[in-house]
């Protein structure tokens, strides 16, 4: 089979590039950046919510069928407690059904601008019911009623649809406090493996990947 290429684009964009390297002089002495990969996450997340980057909380985060075939999506960090990262979703949807099957996850964050980029590998499993309720309940009413009205990742006829089951959610909770569905709510990812990598001179880039080993993490450096 032939294939004609048309162009590069990633050449195109090299200076861009060039200029998150000035975000890592940090591992000139061939040193991870700390020993504790988590806290070095939630560090680099922080800067990236202070410096206004878009979608600072965005990762794509990977789930897969019993027989290992993976899907992803993006989801947004809700938090890292205990050890575990926090995100919310529909227990229902395909991401749902998947990690209630085969608890395996894997999710990837990445800051253009910072030249970072986190990955984490690990268990999936629903957080309590008492830690979703809390966190239901201090979402605005609308997001509240939204969650009822989407059967994600279900088919649905049309966007009027949706409208008018959002419509019919409104008139069922009327004057009253919108309850968590059952099939919504907080899900933690429990790292065993996580990889900090750094953008670098000459595309020789710095990786670290941690292994959890007891209490405390194993560290490796890899090639880049
Ligand atoms: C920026 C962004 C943020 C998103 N955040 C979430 C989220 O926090 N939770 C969620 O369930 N879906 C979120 N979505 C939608 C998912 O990407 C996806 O469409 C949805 O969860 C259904 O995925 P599934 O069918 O694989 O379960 C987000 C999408 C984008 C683009």
């Amino acid at each position: 089979m032939h294939h004609k290429i048309l162009h590069f684009p990633g050449m195109l964009r090299s200076v861009r590039y060039e200029a998150s390297l000035a975000m890592n002089p940090s591992t000139p002495s061939n040193e991870a950046p700390g020993s504790d990969p988590l806290a070095i996450f939630l560090e680099w997340h922080k800067t990236a919510v202070e410096r206004g980057l878009p979608d600072p909380d965005a990762f794509a985060l990977a789930t897969a069928t019993p027989d290992g075939r993976p899907s992803v999506r993006i989801v947004l960090f809700k938090g890292l407690t205990d050890g575990a990262l926090r995100l919310v979703t529909n227990y229902e949807s395909r991401k749902g059904e998947e990690l209630a099957r085969n608890a395996h996850g894997s999710l990837v964050f990445y800051w253009p601008a910072l030249g970072r980029q986190v990955r984490m590998e690990g268990r999936l499993e629903r957080a309590s019911a008492s830690e979703s309720d809390a966190y239901f309940a201090a979402r605005d009413r609308e997001s509240q009623l939204g969650a009822w009205a989407s059967a994600q990742s279900r088919p649905v006829g049309s966007r009027a649809a949706l409208l008018e089951n959002l419509e019919q959610v409104r008139a069922r909770f009327r004057d009253q406090a919108v309850p968590r569905p059952p099939h919504w709510g907080m899900v933690k990812l429990v790292p065993e493996r996580v990889e900090l990598w750094l953008a670098g001179q000459h595309r020789l880039h710095d990786r670290f990947a941690y292994t959890r080993d007891g209490a405390g993490w194993r560290i490796e450096r890899l090639a880049p």
